[in-house]
C-alpha cells in the first residue's frame, strides 16, 4: 500500500497520508467503511468526553472567567484571527500578579516562568487527531459561540472535555447550524439564549447575514 501511495500521489489525497492508522477502513471499500464509521465512531471509547488533566497551577476559569469576568480573549487572543486559540503566555497572569497574590504559593510556577522566561507547562485538554483541520476563526467569526463546543468554562475550576469532538458531532452541526448560532457580540456569553420563540427567525436571519453553508465535503476536514 505504501509503495502505490507514493507512485499515484494524484489518486490517494494528501491527508490519507496522515490517517494511515485509519486510511485502511477507507480503502477497504464503502459499505465497510460505513460500518466502520458507525460501529467505531459512535462507540463512547472513542471520546474524550469528562477528560480533566491536572495543571501545574490551580488556575480556575470559574474564578477569573466566571466570578471576575474576565473575557475569554483577554487570553485566548487568538480565537477569532487565526485556527488556534492560542494559550496565554506569563506576561498576561503578571498584568494582576505583578501586583496582587504575589505571595502565594500557588503561583509559584507563574513567578518562576517570568522570572526564567520558561512557559508553564500546561496540560493540553482538547486535542483532535492529526488527521483532522479545524479552525476557531471561521467558527466564532460566523457565530458559534465557546459554549456550543467546551461547554460552561465559566463554571470549571479545572477545565475538562464537555462535548465528545468526534466526526458524527462534527457533522451533527455541520448538516444544521440553525438552532447552535448567536450574534456574534454574544461570542463569549456562556449564558446567552435566545429570547422565547426567537431561536427560529434569528436563525434564518444569521444565516443570510453571516453567509453560512458549512461543508460536508471530507477535504474540509480532512486536507
Ligand atoms: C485570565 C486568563 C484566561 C481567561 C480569561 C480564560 N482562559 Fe481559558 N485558559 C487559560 C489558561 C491559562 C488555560 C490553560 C490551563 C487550563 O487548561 O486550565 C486555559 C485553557 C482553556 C481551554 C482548554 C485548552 C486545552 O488545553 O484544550 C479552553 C477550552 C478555554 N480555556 C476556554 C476559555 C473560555 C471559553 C473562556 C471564556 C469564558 C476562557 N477560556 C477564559 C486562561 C484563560
Ligand atoms: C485581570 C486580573 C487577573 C489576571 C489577568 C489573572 N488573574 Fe489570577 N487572580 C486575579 C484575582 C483578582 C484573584 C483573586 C480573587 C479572589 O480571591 O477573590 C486571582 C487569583 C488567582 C489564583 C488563586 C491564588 C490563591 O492563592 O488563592 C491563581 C492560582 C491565579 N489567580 C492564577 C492566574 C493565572 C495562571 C493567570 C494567567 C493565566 C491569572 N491568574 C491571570 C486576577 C487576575
Ligand atoms: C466549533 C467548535 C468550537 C468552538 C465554537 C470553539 N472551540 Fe475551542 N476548540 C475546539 C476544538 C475541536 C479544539 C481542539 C483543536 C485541536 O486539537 O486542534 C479546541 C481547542 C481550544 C483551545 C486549546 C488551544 C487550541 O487552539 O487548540 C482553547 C484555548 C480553546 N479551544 C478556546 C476556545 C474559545 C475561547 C472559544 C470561543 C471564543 C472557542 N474555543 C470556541 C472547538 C471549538
Ligand atoms: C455548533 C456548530 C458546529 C460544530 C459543532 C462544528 N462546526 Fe465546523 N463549521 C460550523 C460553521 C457554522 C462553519 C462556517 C460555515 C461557513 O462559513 O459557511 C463551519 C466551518 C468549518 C470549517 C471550514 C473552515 C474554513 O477554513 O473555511 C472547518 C474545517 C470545520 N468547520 C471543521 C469542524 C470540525 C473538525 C468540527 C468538529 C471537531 C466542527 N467543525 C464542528 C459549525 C460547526
Ligand atoms: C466537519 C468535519 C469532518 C468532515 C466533513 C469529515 N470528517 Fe472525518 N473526522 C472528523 C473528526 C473530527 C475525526 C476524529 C474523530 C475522533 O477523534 O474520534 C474524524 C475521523 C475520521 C476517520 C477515523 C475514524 C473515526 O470515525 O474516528 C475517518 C476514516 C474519517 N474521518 C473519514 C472521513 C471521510 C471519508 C469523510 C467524507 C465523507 C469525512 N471523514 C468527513 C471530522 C470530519
Amino acid at each position: 500500500m505504501s509503495d502505490q501511495k507514493q507512485t499515484n500521489p494524484l489518486i490517494f489525497p494528501r491527508w490519507l497520508d496522515k490517517m494511515l492508522p485509519v486510511a485502511g477502513i477507507v480503502l477497504a471499500g464503502g459499505p465497510l467503511f460505513v460500518f466502520g464509521l458507525l460501529f467505531y465512531g459512535g462507540s463512547p471509547t472513542n471520546t474524550d468526553v469528562g477528560y480533566q488533566p491536572e495543571q501545574p497551577v490551580p488556575y480556575s476559569h470559574k474564578l477569573h472567567a466566571g466570578d471576575l469576568g474576565i473575557d475569554c480573549r483577554y487570553c485566548h487572543s487568538l480565537v477569532d484571527k487565526s485556527a488556534h486559540a492560542s494559550i496565554p503566555a506569563t506576561e498576561t497572569c503578571m498584568n494582576c500578579h505583578a501586583a496582587i497574590y504575589t505571595e502565594s504559593p500557588n503561583l509559584v510556577p507563574v513567578r518562576e516562568s517570568y522570572a526564567t522566561g520558561l512557559p508553564v507547562r500546561w496540560v493540553r485538554v482538547h486535542d483532535l487527531p492529526d488527521y483532522t483541520y479545524f479552525n476557531h476563526s471561521a467558527h466564532v467569526n460566523r457565530g458559534v459561540g465557546c459554549v456550543e463546543c467546551h461547554g460552561r468554562i465559566d463554571k470549571m475550576e479545572v477545565v475538562y472535555q464537555a462535548e465528545p469532538l468526534n466526526m458524527g458531532w462534527c457533522l451533527d452541526c455541520h448538516r444544521n447550524p440553525g438552532p447552535r448560532l448567536r450574534p456574534v457580540e454574544e461570542l463569549t456569553n456562556m449564558a446567552w439564549q435566545p429570547g422565547p420563540g426567537e431561536q427560529a427567525e434569528l436563525a434564518e436571519r444569521l444565516i443570510r447575514e453571516y453567509e453560512i453553508a458549512p461543508s460536508e465535503d471530507c477535504s474540509t476536514c480532512h486536507r
